[in-house]
């Protein structure tokens, strides 16, 4: 046990207290975020006259040769230290003698861990959002490619009316870019730097948060130095998208998994993202789309597990929230794994193009469109809604569908209806003439895709 504070204790910590107490386990993850909020600290230090140059050389040479160490593994993490900070000075101090010991200056572990968690928060911000970027150019290309791929829409999960498959693409298309904007927003409110806020009441030194907090990337320093130490919003904000994220992929695994079912046979996952099972030899399962459907409540767990820790403890730092750390690490893993496996699953599945635009032939995906033939005809909507119900009774009992019913028992039902009905509702007419912003005609798609792609190649 190396601690940083044995000097008011007359006993040794029970070996169970101290691991019980112990996050470097889990925290050494900081551990290059620690280092980097070290060293724009000794900056600052050594500008506002706290420390010499040279000893901001020394500490500074220290902290690169530590950091270096342990991306090569020469230095590992023992046990024997309490956190990530403990390990960073213990042995900053194990190379630079008494320098070392001044690295702590006008700083507590309390705004310390604050920026680290801060700093962490935002390079996996980054790195989550790039594998969203890389999923929407997947997307952008499927919709590109399928412009005139018929299938049906569904609401109810009935057949409603038919789409095609880039603008059901497209609809996720949107998510993840709502989702690539709510992380922009989590990095804005996160920006500003607690570094100096000390254990909760600032320092009594000269110190220049504002430079620190320049040197680190940040938009300013914070303005209050409890809420400083005592904020984890970022961290639950971060953890929302997080989850909103998870719930739009796996609304997208459940239709993947039912498309590749062979009820549907809408598409084929890649066998390279298939498992088979060990006793029925015909299997392959869509496993990869079910993990990522049932990793969402592991995310939606830490999001809740923060939610409860952070509700009743008082101002300002206390020891419960070092429980934000395992939890939330595991989340961000959790979904950058997902959203890289996903985006490789959908880029090598196949559409079985033939089998949804029979799909959407059947199930009356044509009969809005009847009704919309008869109103433009001078029938009122109402009107033609009933008149065409009564078509597809018809159809319904004499298990055809509208485009095979003869035009004399159209006329029967209503001596409107002529025979251009047929082109009217045909399956081309229907989709390909939906042109209004955000509907599936190819002129409107091919204006939204314009505006896609030169959102890809701003942002
Ligand atoms: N390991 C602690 C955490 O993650 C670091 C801060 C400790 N501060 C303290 N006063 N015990 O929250």
């Amino acid at each position: 046990m190396a601690q940083l504070w044995g000097g008011r204790f007359t006993k040794e910590t029970d070996q169970l207290v101290y691991n019980f107490n112990a996050s470097l386990g889990f925290d050494k993850k900081l551990y290059k975020q620690d280092i980097q909020g070290s060293m724009a600290h000794v900056k600052m230090l050594a500008k506002q006259g706290i420390l010499t140059e040279q000893e901001k050389d020394e500490i500074l040479k220290g902290l690169t040769e530590i950091l270096q160490d342990i991306e090569e593994k020469k230095l590992e993490f023992s046990p024997e230290y309490e956190d990530i900070h403990s390990f960073v000075e213990a042995n900053l101090i194990k190379r630079t003698g008494d320098v070392g010991k001044k690295l702590h200056t006008g700083r507590s572990r309390n705004d310390q861990v604050a920026l680290d968690m801060k700093l962490y928060v935002r390079d996996e911000i980054q790195e989550t959002d790039m594998l969203l970027k890389e999923l929407l150019e997947t997307l952008l290309k499927l919709m590109e490619d399928n412009l005139h791929t018929y299938m049906p829409g569904f609401t109810h999960l009935q057949k409603a009316q038919p789409i095609t498959a880039a603008h059901h693409f497209g609809a996720y298309f949107e998510m993840f870019k709502r989702d690539r904007s709510r992380l922009a927003d989590t990095k804005k409110r996160l920006n500003y730097c607690p570094l100096g806020s000390g254990a909760l009441a600032g320092t009594t030194y000269p110190l220049d948060r504002e430079y620190t907090a320049e040197l680190l990337g940040f938009d300013g320093a914070t303005l209050n130095s409890m809420d400083s130490v005592a904020d984890r919003d970022y961290l639950i904000e971060y953890l929302s998208d997080l989850s909103v994220i998870m719930m739009h992929l796996s609304r997208f695994c459940e239709e993947i998994i039912l498309w590749n079912s062979n009820e549907y046979q809408f598409i084929e996952i890649d066998d390279g993202y298939s498992t088979g099972s060990s006793i029925m030899p015909q299997k392959k399962n869509p496993d990869i789309a079910e993990l990522v459907r049932g990793k969402t409540g592991r995310v939606y767990g830490a999001l809740m597990s923060l939610l409860t820790t952070m509700k009743g403890i008082p101002l300002a730092y206390n020891k419960d929230m070092q429980e934000d750390k395992e939890l939330a690490f595991d989340a961000m893993d959790t979904v950058k794994g997902c959203i890289a496996l996903f985006n490789g699953m959908l880029e090598t599945m196949e559409l079985k193009k033939e089998n949804m635009e029979k799909s959407a032939k059947n199930g009356f995906t044509n009969a809005t469109d009847a009704a919309d033939y008869l109103v433009k005809k001078g029938v009122p909507f109402r009107d033609a809604h009933s008149i065409v119900g009564e078509l597809v009774l018809f159809c319904v009992k004499n298990q055809i569908s509208l485009d095979e019913m003869p035009l004399e028992e159209y006329q029967k039902i209503s001596p409107v209806f002529e025979q251009d009905i047929y082109e009217a509702i045909s399956m081309k007419t229907c989709v390909e003439t939906r042109n209004t912003i955000g509907a599936p005609g190819p002129e409107a798609m091919k204006k939204v895709l314009e505006i896609q792609k030169k959102y890809l190649e701003d942002c």
